[in-house]
């Protein structure tokens, strides 16, 4: 029988495509032991489909890669930078704005400017990159988070709130000139890309203001929590998109934005501030760090394809195809009875390792076992986001036992299409019925900080050969990128 609605398809045709190629299960094996059974060390070359991150890993359009041919590389004042600002000040609603390499660009200047040493920074959970430079700042972090957010289980529809008792319990402890601003992630990451509601937003804001506390958006996947905001929160069903996120930086003072998400380009991000003096002493670091005020860490003609992102972005038709295909692979998944991060957010399945490996302890590092055996069995790659992102505690040099070992599946936009979310979940699913065999790991090298990205491990059946200093990735050399530049001859 014919179905009652129209399915609904991509909002867009494909033009140029990129060959995938899946290498043996041996060779993958080999793979993942020279990378240290560390998926940030995997050459992409050997990965068949790469669900590491969404971040500056999207299909740009035409009308983006059209506005690229349009970049006026002038030093000052490139005519794509006011472009940027004027679509920046449309849609977010900050006057000013200073383009960033990226959105740790971004985090860095608001940090220095904005954080003295032994002051304390809250936020609706950490964020890996965003508290690194709170606490290089001099700043302590402290989640205010609602408590069901750091629950696997737990299905409140807005797990990324602030817990407004808190908030306050803090200002009352430290004493609110210590608490310089809030840092409020949309969709956050860690905690399984969960929103945040406007009521609460309105809630917050209105503490903050009283007690002359600073709100900073994290406005990175700000577009895909004014998704949620309009499917979930009641009242919002007839607001569009863009009205909703205009409401939501309504309530702020600023944002870091890394454009490499929801703005749908491959590498910027942006600081947007209200206040002039802020602005003028972020311009100054701004010229430090990343560059002049009129192209910060930026090339002109990516801050025209972020541009045109932002305009592209805020369609309700892409946001409904995105966040589709990311609840099409969590039900694929949950089919094969694993367990998920719930209820499923806008950029990423959340694999729940520790009930999946129920086996390992978290010193074994179930989550980063999960991500080295998917790659194994399927040549997915996935993200450890458990102990091992969590880092260690400045204190006490102890470990951060987060509630949550995740592996995040993460879906980059207009990249795949939903038969690769099919052999993702079968892969998934492949994972779990072989999860006896999963081992745990040992960690044999770790940076200071941002261990995540670099760290080594070994299997734990093998005897400890831990190693001090960094060495380069290089003993494989790729046998796809060997194939893949043969084909290109
Ligand atoms: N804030 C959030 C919520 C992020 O997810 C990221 C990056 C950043 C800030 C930093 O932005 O990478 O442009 O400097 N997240 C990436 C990820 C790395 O894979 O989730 P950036």
């Amino acid at each position: 029988m014919l179905r009652k609605r129209m399915p609904v398809a991509e909002p867009y045709k494909i033009k140029m495509v990129e060959p995938l190629i899946m290498c043996s299960r041996d060779y993958r094996k080999k793979a993942i032991s020279d990378a240290h059974y560390n998926t940030f060390l995997l050459q992409s070359s050997d990965v068949y489909i790469d669900l590491l991150t969404d971040s500056g890993t999207a299909a740009m359009s035409e009308y983006q890669w059209a506005g690229i041919m349009l970049g006026d590389e002038a030093y000052a004042g490139s005519k794509n930078f006011y472009v940027l600002e004027r679509a920046v000040q449309k849609h977010y609603g900050y006057e000013f704005v200073l383009p960033t390499h990226q959105g740790r660009g971004a985090e860095h200047i608001i940090s220095k400017l904005l954080i003295k040493p032994g002051d304390y920074v809250p936020g609706n959970m950490y964020f890996t990159t965003t508290r690194a430079h709170q606490e290089l700042a001099g700043g302590t972090f402290v989640d205010v988070i609602i408590d069901e957010a750091h629950d696997a289980t737990s299905l409140h529809p807005f797990k990324g709130n602030v817990d407004l008792e808190k908030l306050k319990n803090l200002v009352g402890m430290v004493g609110r000139e210590r608490v310089p601003y809030l840092n409020l992630q949309a969709c956050v990451n860690m905690a399984g890309g969960q929103p945040f509601s406007l009521s609460n937003l309105r809630s917050v804001s209105e503490y903050c203001s009283g007690q002359g506390i600073k709100i900073i958006l994290d406005a990175t996947r700000c577009l895909e929590n004014a998704w949620f905001i309009k499917q979930k929160e009641p009242g919002f069903a007839h607001w569009s998109i863009a009205e909703i996120l205009r409401e939501i930086c309504a309530y702020t003072d600023g944002c870091t934005m890394s454009g490499k998400k929801d703005l749908l380009v491959n590498i910027g991000g942006f600081l947007g501030l209200r206040d002039l003096h802020l602005y003028e002493k972020a311009c100054e670091l701004g010229t430090l760090f990343e560059g002049l005020h009129t192209y910060g860490g930026m090339a002109g003609r990516d801050m025209e394809a972020m541009a045109r992102g932002i305009e592209e972005a805020v369609k309700e038709e892409h946001l409904n195809q995105r966040i589709g295909q990311v609840h099409y692979l969590a039900e694929k998944i949950q089919e094969n009875g694993v367990p998920i991060v719930l209820p499923v957010g806008g950029h990423a399945v959340y694999l729940d390792a520790s009930a999946m490996l129920p086996h390992l302890s978290q010193d074994q590092f179930p989550a980063q076992s999960l991500a080295a055996a998917l790659y194994l069995e399927t040549g997915v790659r996935a993200m450890e986001r458990g102990v091992v992102s969590a880092g260690r505690d400045k204190a006490s040099g102890e470990h951060n036992y987060p509630k949550l070992e995740l592996v995040r599946l993460t879906v980059p936009r207009r990249v795949y299409t939903n038969s690769h979310m099919d052999v993702v979940a079968y892969g998934v699913g492949l994972c779990k019925e072989r999860r006896e065999k999963i081992k745990g790991l040992r960690m044999v090298y770790e940076p200071d900080s941002m261990r995540f990205f670099q760290a080594r491990f070994e299997l734990l059946e093998k005897k400890s050969n831990a190693i001090k200093s960094p060495r380069k990735n290089s003993a494989c050399v790729s046998e796809n990128a060997k194939t893949l530049a043969k084909n290109q001859r």
